[in-house]
């Protein structure tokens, strides 16, 4: 293996996952848009798509995230926030600077915000990694929060969606050491992107697709040119999901380019005897009711997987990452011994079956209302999250603990 071989471990030492107040269900969008449901459910492999009430956006999920992990492990040697996001609120600051306010972290920490389409989380969790190796009793708080948008009445809007996920990454970490070798791909193309000025993604859906396939082999080569391990050495295999059917035609490239027989079956499909289960239909449960989150979705895929599968201690789970642009990277990381936590499964269904169903008609309505940068205004309480985004004082958003 190339790259430095830590004694100690690094990795993901928690995580946590949450998601906005509002769902789209699939099958009313499919009734009204006169579109077959068949072909969300089962084309996209999508059910649902979360959506954020006026009071929520990226920073409010963002600290409802982390403030799950401030809880539970408190902010003892967290030096470091990195914000990943394609959905930023602000040109110039960094969606992390109201998460400090927000969570109550100490002034001595950094915060930064990182842009890759739906790869920087993957960007912002290496960058977590180099700062732990430098200094080993540092802690640092990765943060992956988006609201996926695209224009209504176009092919990408029943791909949309919403969520973050929080981790926190140290040395001996508690779930997830992640190993020194990694494969990553760069090609310069237009398959979506967001202009300046519009809050909606271009994209052409289906350039996406080919580009995420290509881009992920490339990083596929490059780990094995880094001496990663092989795929019969790797038991879980995750990836980032614009909508499930994508795991899979993903999943179906990665059988093709090493020859192993893996099986492509997601939730509902029948299983392949003849192939091996590499947790593709695991790593898709949250998703499908999530939507598209963007740079949380792989990580969306992680905590599934996690809170699933109580088999994993010990075994090698690689990360696919993509985003549009584009940039993949493929890691690996070993499970930790006492990774399980058997209600977390629970908890964060019981937060999915929450959210209100909103009426297209409503949600139509929501998508429609852009806000021009000079308007100042008040956005009435729907959130039940702990923060608040609460409107808008002389062009800054403001926040607040609910
Ligand atoms: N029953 C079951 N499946 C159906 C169906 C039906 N009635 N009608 C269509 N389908 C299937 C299609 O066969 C296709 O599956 P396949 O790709 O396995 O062949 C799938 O549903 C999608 O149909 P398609 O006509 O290709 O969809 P679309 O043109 O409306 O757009 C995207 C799909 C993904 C291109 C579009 O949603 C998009 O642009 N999304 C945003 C970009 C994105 O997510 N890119 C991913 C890479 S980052």
């Amino acid at each position: 293996m190339t790259g430095s071989t830590a004694a100690t471990p690094i990795g993901i030492h928690d995580l946590a996952i949450t998601t906005t107040h509002y769902v789209v269900e699939l099958d009313d969008l499919a009734n009204a848009y006169g579109t077959d449901p068949a072909k969300f459910r089962l084309g996209l492999g999508q059910d649902q798509f979360s959506f954020p009430a006026p009071d929520e956006d990226i920073v409010t999920m963002a600290a409802a995230a982390a403030k799950q992990i401030i809880d539970r492990n408190g902010s003892q040697g967290l030096r470091t926030v990195i914000f990943a996001t394609e959905s930023g609120v602000d040109q110039s600051k960094a969606a992390a600077v109201p998460v400090q306010r927000l969570l109550g972290l100490p002034h001595e920490v950094r915060v930064v915000e990182m842009k890759q389409a739906c790869y920087a989380g993957t960007a912002a969790l290496q960058s977590a990694l180099g700062i732990v190796s430098r200094n080993p009793g540092e802690r640092v708080l990765v943060i992956t929060s988006d609201v996926a948008r695209y224009q209504l009445d176009s092919p990408g809007e029943p791909t949309q969606g919403a969520g973050a996920v929080a981790m926190l990454v140290s040395a001996d970490p508690a779930l997830l050491a992640i190993e020194p070798a990694a494969g990553v791909y760069t090609a310069d193309i237009d398959d979506f992107w967001r202009p300046n000025d519009s809050t909606t993604a271009v994209v052409d859906g289906k350039l996406s697709m080919s580009a995420y396939l290509d881009a992920m082999a490339g990083a596929w080569d490059d780990l094995q040119a880094q001496g990663g391990p092989a795929i019969d050495d790797i038991d879980r295999v995750l990836y980032h999901q614009p909508f499930t059917k994508m795991a899979k035609k993903a999943q179906a490239h990665l059988a093709k380019l090493t020859g192993a027989a893996l099986d492509l079956a997601l939730p509902g499909d029948t299983a392949d005897e003849n192939a091996r289960d590499t947790g593709l239909a695991t790593g898709t449960l949250y998703n499908r009711r999530l939507g598209n989150s963007y740079t949380a979705s792989l990580f969306a895929g992680l905590a599934a997987l996690l809170h699933h599968d109580s088999d994993l201690a010990g075994k090698r789970v690689a990360l696919f990452s993509y985003g549009s642009g584009s940039v993949s990277e493929v890691l690996t990381g070993v499970v930790q011994p006492g990774y399980f936590d058997a209600d977390a499964s629970a908890r964060f269904s019981a937060v999915l079956d929450a959210r209100e169903t909103i009426t297209i008609e409503a949600y139509r309505k929501l998508h429609a209302t852009e806000r021009a940068s000079a308007e100042d205004y008040v956005n009435e309480v729907v959130s039940k999250a702990p923060f608040r985004f609460t409107g808008v004082s002389a062009q800054a958003r403001q926040y607040e603990s609910a």
